[in-house]
C-alpha cells in the first residue's frame, strides 16, 4: 500500500476518511528549515546528549511559539481550508515528535484507541528526511478494518495484533516539502529507527462536520479561531457558565487546591461548562459561609440563569446534606466532578 499524491486535496475531501494522501505543502519548506535550523538534527541530538530527551522536545516546542511559525500555521490551515472548501476545526496546538534512532515512536493503532472521533484528519509534517524505518506505517482501510473486529473480538494485547497485521504495514516515505494525511480508519504506527539521527515531525488534526472528535472538546482541544464561521458561535451557545469551590475541610482536606482544581477543571472540560467564578472555602469555617452566599447571590435571577456550583467532591463537606438541601430548595445544580455526579 503506498499513499496516493495528489496536487490539491479538493479533489478527494470525502476519501480522507478512508484513505490516505500527500500532497505539498502550501508553504515554502524553507521557512520551516528558517524557523528550526537547517541541522535539526544535529542540534537536537546536541541538546539529548547535552541535557536530556524531553529538553529536546523543548527545544522544538520554544520553537513552534515564534511568531514566525504561528504565521506559518495560520498559513497551512488558511491554505487547508481553501483546499477542501469547506469549515474545519483544527488543533489549536500542533504535535511535535522525535523518534530516536533505536526506538519506535508509537505502537500501531487508530485514534480513537487514544481519545480522538471518526470526524478527525491527521496532517502529518516531516521536518526531516525519512527512511523506511523513520518513517510513519500504515495499513489501508480494509485492514485495518478487519483487524478492529479481531482486536475487540478476541480481546487481542497489543504485541499479538502487531503480529497478525505486521505483513500488511507499509512504511510511507514522502519528500520533505510534503505533507500525509491519514484518518481514523487507518492503523498507524512505527517500527524501530534503524537510523543514526532522531526523525522530526510536527503533526496536527482537524475535523469536518458532524465533528465528531471522541474525548477532545471543541473550543478547547480544537478551534476555528483564525476562521469567521458559524462554527465558533455555535460553541460559545453550548458552553455554560458554572461557579467553582475548593475547600479545606471534610475528608478530603488533604488535597490541596491545585488538585481539586484540577479534578474540577476536568469535569468541566468534558461538561462544556465554563467557570465564571472561582473561590476558595474560608479556612477553618465548617458552617461553609462562602458557598452559601452565593446559592443565596442566585436568587435574585431567573432559576434557568441560575449558574450550577462544581466541586471537587461531595466528601469535601463535613456532612453534604444540608448543602445539597439548599441548592436543591433554591434550583441550583450543584455537581460531584470525582464523581462526575449531580448532587442535585
Ligand atoms: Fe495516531
Amino acid at each position: 500500500m503506498q499513499v496516493v499524491h495528489v496536487k490539491n486535496l479538493s479533489s478527494v475531501r470525502e476519501e480522507l476518511y478512508t484513505k490516505s494522501f500527500t500532497s505539498e505543502l502550501p508553504v515554502p519548506f524553507e521557512e520551516l528549515q528558517e524557523i528550526f535550523g537547517l541541522k535539526l538534527r544535529e542540534t537536537i541530538q546536541e541538546i539529548e546528549s547535552r541535557e536530556t530527551k524531553s529538553s529536546a522536545v523543548a527545544y522544538l516546542y520554544s520553537k513552534a511559539k515564534s511568531p514566525e511559525f504561528k504565521k506559518l500555521y495560520n498559513q497551512i490551515l488558511l491554505s487547508l481550508r481553501a483546499m477542501l472548501d469547506k469549515d474545519f476545526i483544527y488543533q489549536p496546538n500542533p504535535t511535535f515528535r522525535i523518534q530516536w534512532p533505536g526506538q519506535r515512536a508509537g505502537f500501531f493503532h487508530i485514534d480513537s484507541w487514544v481519545g480522538h472521533g471518526p470526524s478527525t484528519i491527521n496532517i502529518w509534517i516531516p521536518l526531516t528526511d525519512l527512511t523506511d524505518t523513520s518513517t510513519v506505517w500504515m495499513a489501508n482501510n480494509e485492514d485495518t478494518n478487519a483487524l478492529k473486529k479481531q482486536v475487540i473480538e478476541s480481546k487481542l494485547k497489543v504485541s499479538e495484533y502487531e503480529k497478525i497485521i505486521a505483513d500488511k504495514m507499509y512504511p510511507q516515505v514522502i519528500p520533505l516539502g510534503n505533507f500525509m494525511t491519514f484518518n481514523d480508519n487507518i492503523l498507524h504506527g512505527s517500527v524501530k529507527n534503524d537510523d543514526s539521527k532522531p526523525r522530526i515531525s510536527f503533526d496536527f488534526r482537524i475535523a469536518m462536520s458532524p465533528y465528531l472528535i471522541g474525548a477532545k472538546k471543541i473550543g478547547i482541544d480544537y478551534v476555528s479561531d483564525i476562521f469567521e464561521t458559524e462554527i465558533q458561535s455555535t460553541q460559545r451557545l453550548v458552553a455554560k457558565k458554572c461557579k467553582t469551590i475548593v475547600f479545606s475541610e471534610g475528608k478530603l482536606a488533604h488535597l490541596s487546591h491545585v488538585t481539586q482544581r484540577a479534578i474540577i477543571g476536568d469535569f468541566c472540560n468534558q461538561r462544556n461548562l465554563v467557570p465564571e467564578i472561582e473561590g476558595s472555602e474560608f479556612y477553618t469555617m465548617d458552617h461553609l459561609p462562602q458557598i452559601k452566599e452565593w446559592i443565596d447571590l442566585e436568587q435574585d435571577k431567573k432559576v434557568d440563569d441560575r449558574l450550577p456550583i462544581v466541586i471537587a467532591s461531595r466528601e469535601c463537606f463535613e456532612s453534604d446534606t444540608e448543602i445539597i438541601e439548599l441548592c436543591s430548595q433554591n434550583g441550583i445544580k450543584l455537581y460531584d466532578a470525582l464523581e462526575n455526579l449531580q448532587l442535585c
